[in-house]
C-alpha cells in the first residue's frame, strides 16, 4: 500500500486558457534594459530559451522574440574546440544545451548558423564503451543523455556518427520490473526518465523493447484525484509531469488510459492569473519550464488554440514534418 499525496484545487482556479497572459509572461521573462536574456540563471539559459521559444511557437507568437539575437547567442555558445554548445557564453558545453540549441535552430530553420559537424563530433565523443552517454566531459552517465544524443543527431540527420545498437542496449539495460526506466541500470523508474527512454526508443524505432501495457499501467497510475500527474509513487502532482507522462502514453498509443478532462482541469488551474505562465502546482511561482510543458500537454490533449506538438521531440509537429522525420509511435 502506498500513500497518496495530492492537493486540492482552489475553488477560484482558472478554467480557461489565458493565452495573452502567457505570451506576455514569456516575452517579458528576464528582459533586461538592453539585452534579451530570458532572465534564466546562466546555467539554464540555452534550455530556458528553448522552453520559452517553443511555448510561443505553439501559440503562434514566435515573432514576438528577437530571432537574430537568439541565433547570435547560440553562435557565441558553440565551443570552437569541442563543437559542443553551452548554456551561456563562456560556460562549458553540455549535451542538454546542445540539444536545446539544435531544437531552436530547427524551429527557426537556421541550422546553417552553426558548425553542424562540430556538434556531431561533440555528441559522438560523449558515447561510452557500454553505449551510454555522459552529459559533458565530467562523466555523469544518465539515460537523459542517451535521449539528448539521439535527438540531436536525428535532427541533424547524422545518426551514423554513433554506435546506435550499443546505445539501444544500454537503454534496454535500464528497464525495470514495473515496465518503467531509470537513469542507469537498477535505478528506480521515474516518469521524466521514462519519457527520455521512450523518446529514445521512438527515435531509434525500437519500441518493441518496451513492456507496453505494464509501462502504460504504471504511467496511468501517476494520475491523482486532483487530475494532476506525479513522476513517481507518493510524489505530489506537478504540471511538468503532464508532459513527461502524457507524451510517453501518446507514443505508446495509450493516451486514453488517463482522464483527459481531469488532467486538463488540473493544468488550467496551474496558470498564474496575474503574471501569466504556469507553475508546478496552483499558487506556486510560474516559470517558462512549467509553461512550455503545460501548453505542450494541453496540445496533446487536443486544445484547439495550441498547435500540434510532436510527443517525441517536444517541438511543433510541422517542424518535425518539414525535416521529414517520423519517430515511431504505436497505434
Ligand atoms: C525531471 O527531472 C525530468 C526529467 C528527468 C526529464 C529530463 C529530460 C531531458 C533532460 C530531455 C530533454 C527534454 C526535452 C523536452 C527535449 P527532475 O530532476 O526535476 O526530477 P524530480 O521532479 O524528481 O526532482
Ligand atoms: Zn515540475
Amino acid at each position: 500500500m502506498t500513500t497518496l499525496n495530492d492537493i486540492k484545487l482552489p475553488d477560484n482556479s482558472p478554467t480557461v486558457l489565458l493565452l495573452d497572459k502567457h505570451v506576455d509572461f514569456i516575452q517579458k521573462y528576464g528582459r533586461s534594459e538592453d539585452d534579451y536574456e530570458f532572465g534564466m540563471t546562466d546555467y539554464l539559459r540555452m534550455s530556458g530559451m528553448y522552453w520559452g521559444l517553443t511555448a510561443l511557437e505553439l501559440v503562434n507568437k514566435l515573432h514576438c522574440l528577437p530571432k537574430n539575437e537568439v541565433i547570435e547567442f547560440i553562435q557565441k555558445c558553440q565551443d570552437a574546440e569541442t563543437g559542443g554548445i553551452s548554456a551561456c557564453i563562456d560556460h562549458d558545453p553540455h549535451l542538454l544545451h546542445t540539444l536545446s540549441a539544435v531544437q531552436i535552430l530547427c524551429t527557426y530553420d537556421r541550422l546553417d548558423a552553426i558548425d553542424v559537424e562540430g556538434v556531431v563530433k561533440y555528441v559522438a565523443s560523449l558515447q561510452q564503451p557500454d553505449g551510454s552517454f555522459t552529459g559533458d566531459k565530467w562523466g555523469e552517465v544518465d539515460t537523459r543523455f542517451s535521449f539528448c544524443a539521439v535527438a540531436t543527431l536525428t535532427l541533424l540527420k547524422r545518426m551514423d556518427a554513433i554506435d546506435v545498437d550499443k546505445a539501444i542496449a544500454f537503454v534496454e539495460s535500464c528497464k525495470n520490473f514495473d515496465g518503467g526506466f531509470g537513469s542507469r541500470p537498477l535505478s528506480e523508474s521515474h516518469a521524466g526518465l521514462v519519457y527520455c527512454c521512450i523518446g529514445f526508443l521512438s527515435i531509434t524505432g525500437r519500441l518493441d523493447i518496451v513492456d507496453r501495457d505494464t509501462l502504460a499501467w504504471w504511467l496511468c497510475e501517476r494520475q491523482l484525484p486532483s487530475g494532476g500527474l506525479n513522476g513517481r509513487p507518493e510524489k505530489l502532482p506537478d504540471v511538468c509531469y503532464s508532459w513527461w507522462v502524457l507524451s510517453s502514453l501518446t507514443i505508446l498509443g495509450r493516451l486514453h488510459w488517463i482522464s483527459s478532462s481531469a488532467l486538463k482541469t488540473f493544468i488550467l488551474a496551474c496558470q498564474d492569473t496575474e503574471t501569466g505562465g504556469f507553475s508546478d502546482r496552483p499558487g506556486d511561482v510560474a516559470d517558462p519550464y512549467h509553461t512550455v510543458f503545460g501548453l505542450a500537454a494541453l496540445s496533446l490533449l487536443g486544445h484547439n488554440s495550441i498547435k500540434p506538438v510532436n510527443p517525441t521531440f517536444c517541438m511543433p509537429q510541422y517542424v518535425i514534418d518539414r525535416l521529414e522525420l517520423k519517430p515511431q509511435m504505436l497505434q
